[in-house]
C-alpha cells in the first residue's frame, strides 16, 4: 500500500506527467538536454520528480512548457524546471518524495 509503480515510456523529453500519490499530485518531468541546466538539483537519469504541491500555501502549480517553469495559480509563485523556487512568495523549493527508478519504471513511496 502506499506504493506507486509509473510506465516512464509515456513521458516524452520535455513532457510533464502528473501522477496521483498518497492524495498527491507528483510531477514527473522529462527533460530535455537544454534543460539540464536549470539548476544543481539532484536529477535521477533525467528525470524530475517533485511534489506537485507550493510551498507557499499548498496550491497546485502548473506547468508553462513555454517558459520551462511550474507557476503557482494562486499568488504567482515560480520555481524552474528543477522544481527549485526563484520567483514570488514559495519559501523553498518543491519537496521530493521517496522515489526510485527501475528500468522504464518510477516506483514512488
Ligand atoms: Fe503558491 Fe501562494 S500557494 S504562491
Amino acid at each position: 500500500a502506499g506504493v506507486v509503480k509509473f510506465d516512464l515510456s509515456k513521458v516524452k523529453p520535455g513532457q510533464m506527467k502528473v501522477v496521483q500519490w498518497r492524495g498527491k499530485p507528483v510531477f514527473v518531468l522529462r527533460l530535455t538536454p537544454e534543460m539540464k541546466k536549470c539548476s544543481n538539483r539532484v536529477i535521477k537519469n533525467e528525470y524530475v520528480v517533485v511534489v506537485g504541491i507550493c510551498t507557499h500555501l499548498g496550491c497546485i502549480p502548473n506547468w508553462e512548457p513555454d517558459r520551462q517553469i511550474f507557476k503557482c495559480p494562486c499568488h504567482g509563485g515560480e520555481y524552474d524546471a528543477c522544481g527549485v523556487n526563484t520567483f514570488g512568495p514559495p519559501p523553498r523549493p518543491l519537496d521530493i518524495p521517496p522515489f526510485k527508478i527501475e528500468g522504464n519504471t518510477i516506483v514512488l513511496g
